[in-house]
């Protein structure tokens, strides 16, 4: 099967490259794009057995003459400026220049580290995404964020930077820990929730995905995040429903300290609790929450917190994204269709609970 090529036209507009086999193409798909002679690779600990020589052979091949790899511990804990300083290093070591590439090789964790790299050193070097978790290929490796964590909080430091490519190969699919890809899951029912009923319709009616499938669920949520993150490039208007069951899922998450709940559910959760809400008030189709609700159950997602939404509601009002007592909440008017509501902070508890 020929892979798939969705153009992004964002400022500097680039390719996604999905389909299966793509590890052994990256070479040749990435000189296309990029002249130079130097590569890094980066990747966890444990992405790097999996791929890395896949990858690092295919760039040799391709005639990159210095190809390393430079390998992190897995992990969220990792995502920080102290690993990235340690990329900086290696770039320094290896006499990186503006003409020299940075390769992300792994889930959403290497993608963000490894982008800011590319997007500081020197001022900006070039980047190519290969996206390996479901949540990167679906979510983190489209729209240009990137970033680390500091203790204050996660994402606060960062930068947007688009990759000159991104390559999305879905057997990595296949070595994903199954956690990872009810996770990844999340997304992918928050991306048909927000934008595509069709995809909605695909993920009720399917048991079993083959790779075929996959790559149509992958492909679509690409399209969706391409085409909100195209007209909204620095999240002013738009890209703010991607949002959709993340205001109160964050507050979910950061009330059990990142550590009782992974993100996918928390936005499993959030998603439920806001629509249940939200056709209560009669600004929902209903049923919406019925059907939202066993699609969820269906991937394992929850559609309850281990909490209940009284006790962090609080932390909403806290959220980066409440600015002068307003918070906007993403609403489903219908399967397919999210709007923003603005809705002031003190009215919240009355909106989600009542
Ligand atoms: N930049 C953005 O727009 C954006 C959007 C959403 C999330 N994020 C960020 O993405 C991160 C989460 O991404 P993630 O869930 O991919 O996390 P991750 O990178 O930690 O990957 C999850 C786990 O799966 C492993 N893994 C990845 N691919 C694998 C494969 N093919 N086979 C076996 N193991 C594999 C990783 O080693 C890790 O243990 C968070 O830091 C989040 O803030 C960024
Ligand atoms: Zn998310």
């Amino acid at each position: 099967m020929e892979p798939i090529v969705i153009p992004v036209h964002t400022g500097r507009a680039y390719d996604i490259i999905l389909g299966r086999g793509l590890l052994s193409e990256a070479g040749r798909l990435i000189r296309e794009v990029h002249k130079g002679s130097r590569v890094l690779i980066v990747c966890d600990s444990n992405v790097a057995p999996l791929y890395a020589d896949t990858v690092r052979d295919s760039l040799i091949k391709a005639k990159y003459q210095t190809v390393s790899v430079l390998t992190f511990p897995a992990g969220e804990q990792h995502k920080r400026l102290e690993t990235v300083a340690h990329f900086y290093r290696a770039l320094a070591t290896a006499k990186f220049d503006r003409g020299d590439l940075v390769v992300a090789l792994g889930g959403g964790v290497t993608g963000d580290m490894a982008g800011f790299a590319a997007a500081t050193w020197m001022r900006g070097i070039d980047f190519v995404q290969i996206p390996t978790s479901l949540l990167a290929q679906v979510d983190s490796s489209i729209g240009g964020k990137t970033g680390v964590d500091i203790p204050e909080g996660k994402n606060l430091v960062g930068a947007f930077w688009q990759p000159i490519r991104v390559i999305a190969d879905i057997d990595t699919l296949s070595t994903l820990p199954q956690e990872y890809v009810t996770d990844g899951m999340g997304e992918v029912v928050k991306t048909a929730c927000i934008r595509d009923k069709e995809l909605f319709a695909l993920l009720e009616r399917d048991q079993a995905f083959s790779p075929a499938l996959l790559t149509e669920i992958v492909r679509r949520c690409m399209l969706v995040k391409c085409r909100v993150v195209e007209n909204d490039e620095r999240e002013s208007g738009e890209r703010k429903l991607l949002n959709f069951g993340h205001t109160l899922g964050h507050a979910l998450e950061q009330h059990l300290n990142y550590t009782g709940i992974s993100h996918g559910c928390a936005v499993a959760v959030g998603m439920a609790a806001v629509t249940a809400a939200s056709e209560r008030h009669g600004l929902t189709a209903p049923g919406t929450a019925a059907r939202l609700c066993a699609l969820l159950s269906k991937f394992g997602l929850p559609t309850v917190g281990p909490v209940p939404v009284s006790a962090y509601l609080e932390g909403v009002k806290s959220d980066k994204k409440c600015i002068g007592g307003q918070v906007d909440l993403v609403l489903l008017s219908d399967i397919g269709e999210a709007v923003c509501r603005r809705i002031p902070t003190d009215t919240l508890e009355e909106f989600i609970l009542r």
